[in-house]
């Protein structure tokens, strides 16, 4: 556990090669439709596998309605997301370091959705985290529920989608109503489907190929399997203990399902050219269609 003062980057590391000229960020939508199907454990425990594995990867919680990616790694936020909308901090004040170098840009319980932010503010928001001198490889964005236009216009600015469903009709169906919606609207044309909760193996790619049936047959776009997180008490103990189960019990089957998803995801094919910058997510962001900025 980090004492609090180490928990907290007052500011953004010096000296650090910064973004520019690496490879592109990679930007992965973690998001679901139905609330409590487990996108905040996925995105969390996701961010922390990447990370264990070499990846510099920045966790960016962008749920205003009920954030806690920050309560799930322990750690004490002393400015959020929240803040910078406000104007009382700049971007950079609101990263935490949390374990093994994970970067963490907490959003704050409680607070006004993405959607109900003014166009001005989304701007902001673009300015400050191209003014952010954070080298990543990675950069994981936990999705508010629903299909908002936020949650929408997060998952179409990132390369790669991940749809997180469980076998309940309502995740099921949220789920297919976040991907008709992705696919038909936001023109993303890719989605990884996992499968959390599941019993047992056999589940998740049932779940699976009952997405895509019916995708198939009305969506013009192409599901990918990644995988099922099985349930698991231990990832339950875990969040009790404030902490990632692949860091807290390593040897728990969901934490040995997260390393094996986060080595997949390792292996999708990198964005080309600059359009993964992390600026550059965020100019996508108020670029789009629909929004009121452009
Ligand atoms: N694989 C799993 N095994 C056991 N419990 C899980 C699993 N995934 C999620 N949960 C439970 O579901 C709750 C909600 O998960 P969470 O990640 O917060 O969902 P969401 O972010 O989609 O609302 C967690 O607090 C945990 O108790
Ligand atoms: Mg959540």
């Amino acid at each position: 556990m980090l004492s609090p003062d180490s928990r907290f980057a007052a500011q953004a590391p010096s000296g650090s090669p910064g973004q520019r000229g690496d490879a592109p960020v990679r930007v992965i939508a973690v998001a679901s439709g139905k609330g409590g199907v487990g996108k905040t454990s996925v995105s969390v425990n996701l961010a922390m596998a990447l990370c264990a594995s070499g990846q510099r990867t920045l966790l960016l919680d962008t749920d205003l309605g009920l954030a806690n990616v920050d309560v799930m790694l322990g750690l004490s936020p002393r400015f959020t997301l929240a803040d910078v909308f406000a104007g009382r901090c700049e971007l950079h004040e609101t990263l935490l370091e949390g374990p093994r170098g994970l970067w963490v840009v907490p959003a704050a319980s409680g607070k006004r959705h993405m959607t109900e932010l003014l166009p001005q503010q989304h701007v902001g928001l673009v300015h400050a985290f191209s003014q952010l001198d954070v080298p990543i490889d990675t950069m994981v964005v936990d999705n508010a529920a629903g299909i908002a236009d936020g949650v929408l216009t997060f998952c179409q600015a990132a390369q790669d989608v991940i749809v997180v469903v469980c076998d309940e009709p309502a995740s099921v169906t949220d789920a297919y109503a976040l991907i008709k919606v992705l696919s038909r609207d936001r023109g993303v044309s890719r989605i990884q489907v996992l499968a959390n909760q599941v019993q047992h193996a056999a589940e998740g790619k049932q779940l699976f190929d009952k997405l895509q049936r019916v995708t198939a047959k009305f969506l013009d776009v192409t599901l990918n399997y990644l995988g099922a997180i099985p349930r698991d008490e231990w990832l339950r103990r875990a969040i009790q203990r404030q902490e990632a189960v692949v860091e807290a019990f390593p040897s728990a089957p969901s934490a040995v399902a997260f390393r094996d998803i986060a080595r997949r995801a390792g292996q999708w094919q990198s964005p080309q050219g600059p359009r993964g910058h992390v600026e550059f997510f965020m100019e996508r962001l108020i670029a789009q269609p629909g929004s009121a900025v452009a």
